[in-house]
């Protein structure tokens, strides 16, 4: 079958990779999506059911660190486009463990430069599109906003290693001419999302009535998005961004934690059928994260005036139908908690590798 593009997502079996790939396996059923990832403890085939037996769509399981197995691959493959999604992604493991960070955000995303550098040619038709976050601008007082321009400030090994990426994307734009676009998003929220980060962890926790460790004050402040108009905007600016451009993506949708977490308790006491407040009775303020950056907000106008994206869904809504989504996917939970997906999965992909 010939395909009229091929576009390689890497990081496609995680939490966002995931809605991205079948957002565009399914609109473009002319793209070859090819969704390559090492399926970490983030990374899971489950997520992506609906499309494996798709003929526009292929899983490669494959190290970002590996720069011959990366090569080989770009050899195999005419890829007209990269979507780089692959990345360790949670604060803090960072703190524990930043070198992992470094080799993955970094080095890996080195390793897809080069073998982009190398095997396009003269990059006509050719676009690197790199994934990152607002966590490179550092952290907010109580007023402002990031815009593209807002200096780099990362405060975090996970945040250095994204701005360090990010750096490096940029650098391979001006001193190669690669055909670069970046974006930076704010945090995202909804189905799939392995549960270490504050929303998923904290409906599993409510579901077997454990405690909820809230950092520090709670007072700290995100602005949240929903992670299917994350996608909707991956796609408008992998499509229609201006060359060598970056475009911050943001929900509108600014929480203190706290706030957040008083109305995640009450919509799951309301989904289980449990005594309101009960849920609330969880919460616990425990020693904070070291560094814990105070606010993050972002201001996307630029892609709203040049691109027309807008975000479709405030949190309130968002999170009643994320905490729907996990209590009615229970399974879905168990295996990624247990790792019991890994074990079925090492099975089932050997066999799809191409
Ligand atoms: P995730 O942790 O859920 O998924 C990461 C995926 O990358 C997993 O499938 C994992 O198996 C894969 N991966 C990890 N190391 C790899 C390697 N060495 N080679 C190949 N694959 C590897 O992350 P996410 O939350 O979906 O984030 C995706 C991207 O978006 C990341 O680059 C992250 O920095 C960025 N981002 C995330 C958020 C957010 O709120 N989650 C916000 C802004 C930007
Ligand atoms: O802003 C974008 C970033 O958002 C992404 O780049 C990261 O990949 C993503 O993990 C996320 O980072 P955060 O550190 O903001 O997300 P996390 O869910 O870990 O934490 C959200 C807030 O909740 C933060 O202020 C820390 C707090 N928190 C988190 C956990 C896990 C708690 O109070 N208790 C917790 O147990």
């Amino acid at each position: 079958m010939s395909f009229k593009k091929t576009i390689l997502v890497t990081g496609g079996a995680g939490f966002i990779g995931c809605h991205l790939v079948k957002l565009l396996v399914n609109k473009y059923p002319d793209y070859h999506i090819i969704n390559l990832d090492l399926l970490t403890y983030a990374g899971n085939l489950e997520n992506l059911k609906e499309v494996e037996d798709k003929d526009n769509y292929t899983f490669v399981k494959g190290d970002i660190v590996d720069s011959a197995f990366i090569n080989k691959l770009f050899e195999t493959h005419d890829f007209d486009g990269v979507i780089h999604l692959a990345a360790e992604s949670h604060v803090d493991r960072s703190i524990t463990d930043p070198m992992s960070f470094i080799k993955t955000n970094i080095v890996g995303t080195v390793n897809l430069l080069n073998a982009a550098r190398h095997n396009w040619g003269d990059f006509k038709g050719k676009r690197f599109y790199h994934v990152s976050t607002d966590e490179v601008y550092g952290s907010l007082g109580e007023t402002g906003f990031f815009v593209e321009t807002t200096p780099y400030d990362p405060r975090s090994p996970y945040s250095a290693s994204k701005a360090s990426s990010d750096h490096l994307v940029r650098a391979y734009h001006h001193t190669y001419g690669l055909p670069i676009v970046i974006s930076n998003c704010s945090n995202n929220y909804g189905p799939n999302q392995f549960p270490e980060k504050l929303i998923p962890l904290f409906i599993n926790n409510i579901k077997h009535r454990k405690t909820l460790p809230v950092y520090g004050d709670g007072k700290y402040t995100r602005d949240w998005l929903w992670v299917l108009d994350h996608a909707s905007a991956i796609d408008v600016i992998f499509h229609n961004g201006a060359d060598g451009e970056t475009y911050n993506i943001g929900g509108n949708n600014e929480w203190k934690n706290i706030d957040l977490i008083h109305v995640l308790c009450d919509v799951m006491d309301d989904l289980l059928g449990r005594a309101k407040g009960s849920s609330r009775e969880l919460i616990t303020f425990v020693k904070d994260r070291p560094g814990h950056d105070r606010r993050y907000a972002i201001d996307a106008t630029k892609l709203k005036e040049e691109l027309g994206w807008e975000p479709t869904i405030q949190s309130e809504d968002g999170m009643r139908k994320t905490a729907k989504w996990y209590l009615d996917n229970e399974s879905w939970l168990e295996n990624v908690t247990s790792g019991a997906y890994q074990q079925y999965y090492e099975k089932q992909y050997s066999t799809k590798v191409s």
